[in-house]
């Protein structure tokens, strides 16, 4: 059954032993994020878990992080398939999507505050770089309306608690929900926005997808639940959230108020500067009865962040070249962990046709994605095994003849030091190209045969040596030998 609400996947994460809860009294000013990093900083991937904060100092109710996002069997999880088919999970989903269908009443409207009452001060929203940050933020889902269109969009744009009555609102200059201000800015209107605080995981996973304009979140979400997604109306402005989320805070953005945002602690690694964003009124903030406050661990990576991002942008690089650019020959594609989507690192799993097959295939995703490095490797090649790709550009791979390096790609990220210069501004960067198929047969594995190695592996369990899962990268080897 797909869950219903946070709660319930809050519930199941807990039983299989991915959520802990913490039952000593914490404060949200800074202990909520330093466990967090440690938990990102100093577990190994598939030893971290959600932590769910029962006590925060000064507030009644829970506070939730790394739920979402601690490890690739918490999104498994959260999309009700194995580990290893999450990208075929997404791929599906983006394939056959499912519209919502709104509803006359939702639990997120149980307890509703309008005008004074719509206070951010009864939120628990925490500080993420305590000692650093200029402010507390709320990271989570940001629903925006293009106002000619009436087509809605679902983001996730780090939003500065101003003070009780106001927010800063990251909307950087490229992305979908600034343009949706936008149409209504430019005409000297207020444009609504709201954010969506603890819903359906998969709305929460659906938001992170980098999707071409035009291609409604929801419509994945309702397609990854297998059911549409049900949404409500707002109380104070036009704009439809999820009916089961916990807490929906509304606001409006009035033409030409902004303010500073900033400096933050970023997903590269490093504090970032401080830039003019447009400022949101708080409206109204609604809420079921004892809601779960969530928030997105980010900053320094490996995070909760860069889990989900990478995670679930792996399904739409295959709808990319499978789909849309007709490769057919590409099995997979995953995105390193480390550093948030598609703005990482990239390994193609093909199997080339032709000589330059590889190398082409990685051109494109270079060409159409914000992605700077593409690794191209064959399909007998685990590519969530970093030792394995290690093996296959140190066997595989000639720099001079399988690389590419494309100049002067304007990669818009203040907040990537890389491409910035000493001045500060940003240069246009680079990316890389890394082709390292097979060129050439080279011969048989250097490994037994297959039936002797199972065979010794019952030699192997009789002598008492400690027990272990054949990893993928044995299994791909042994299969060939
Ligand atoms: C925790 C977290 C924080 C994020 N913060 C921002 C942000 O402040 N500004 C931004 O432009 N993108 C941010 N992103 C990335 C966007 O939400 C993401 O790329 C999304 O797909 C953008 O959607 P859009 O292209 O529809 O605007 C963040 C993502 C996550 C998971």
């Amino acid at each position: 059954m797909p869950y219903h609400d946070m709660r319930d996947y809050l519930a199941a994460l807990e039983q299989h032993g991915l959520l802990r809860r913490i039952a000593r009294e914490v404060d949200h000013n800074w202990e909520v994020a330093c466990l967090a990093k440690w938990m990102y900083q100093a577990l190994p991937v598939d030893q971290r878990f959600g932590l769910y904060f029962e006590k925060v100092k000064g507030f009644d109710g829970p506070v939730v992080t790394g739920a979402l996002g601690a490890s690739p069997a918490s999104v498994a999880m959260a999309l009700h398939c194995e580990v290893d088919e999450i990208n075929a999970t997404v791929l599906a989903a983006l394939r056959h999507p499912r519209k919502p269908v709104t509803v006359d009443a939702g639990a997120c409207q149980e307890i509703v505050h309008r005008g004074k009452d719509a206070n951010l001060s009864r939120l628990p929203v925490v500080t993420w770089t305590p000692g650093k940050d200029k402010a507390p933020y709320l990271t989570t889902i940001v629903v925006t309306r293009d106002h000619d269109t009436g087509a809605a969009n679902m983001g996730v744009y780090r939003t500065m608690v101003r003070d009780p009555g106001s927010a800063v609102v990251n909307l950087a200059p490229n992305r979908q929900g600034t343009k949706n201000v936008r149409t209504w800015t430019d005409k000297g209107k207020t444009a609504p926005i709201a954010w969506v605080i603890a819903s359906e995981p998969v709305i929460h996973l659906a938001t992170v997808l980098n999707l071409p304009p035009g291609r409604d979140e929801i419509e994945i979400a309702g397609a990854l639940k297998g059911a549409p997604i049900e949404l409500v109306r707002c109380k104070t402005v036009d704009l439809l959230v999820p009916a089961t989320a916990e807490i929906i805070v509304e606001a409006e953005i009035a033409p030409g108020e902004t303010d500073d945002e900033g400096p933050f602690g970023e997903f590269a690694g490093y504090m970032g500067q401080v830039e003019k964003r447009p400022l949101a009124r708080i409206t109204a903030i609604t809420h079921r009865r004892d809601p779960v406050f969530y928030g997105y661990t980010s900053q320094m990576p490996p995070s909760e962040s860069t889990t989900i991002q990478s995670l679930m942008n792996g399904g739409v690089i295959l709808h990319l070249l499978r789909d849309q650019l007709g490769e057919q020959s590409v099995h997979d594609a995953a995105i390193d962990l480390t550093f948030g989507g598609l703005l990482g690192h990239c390994v193609v799993a093909m199997t080339p046709q032709y000589p330059g097959h590889g190398k082409r295939v990685g051109r494109m995703v270079a060409d159409t994605t914000v992605l700077k490095r593409v690794t191209v490797v064959d399909a007998d090649v685990d590519i969530r095994d970093p030792s394995h790709i290690e093996w296959a550009l140190n066997s595989r791979f000639d720099p001079r003849r399988d690389t590419v390096i494309i100049d002067d790609v304007f990669v818009p990220l203040q907040i990537d030091p890389s491409v910035r210069d000493a001045r500060g501004h940003v240069t246009p960067g680079s990316k890389l190209v890394l082709d390292a198929t097979q060129k050439i047969d080279a011969g048989p594995f250097s490994l037994p045969p297959r039936d002797m190695m199972m065979r010794a592996l019952d030699t192997w369990q009789a002598c008492g040596l400690p027990k272990f899962d054949i990893p993928k990268r044995a299994k791909l080897r042994i299969e060939r030998s």
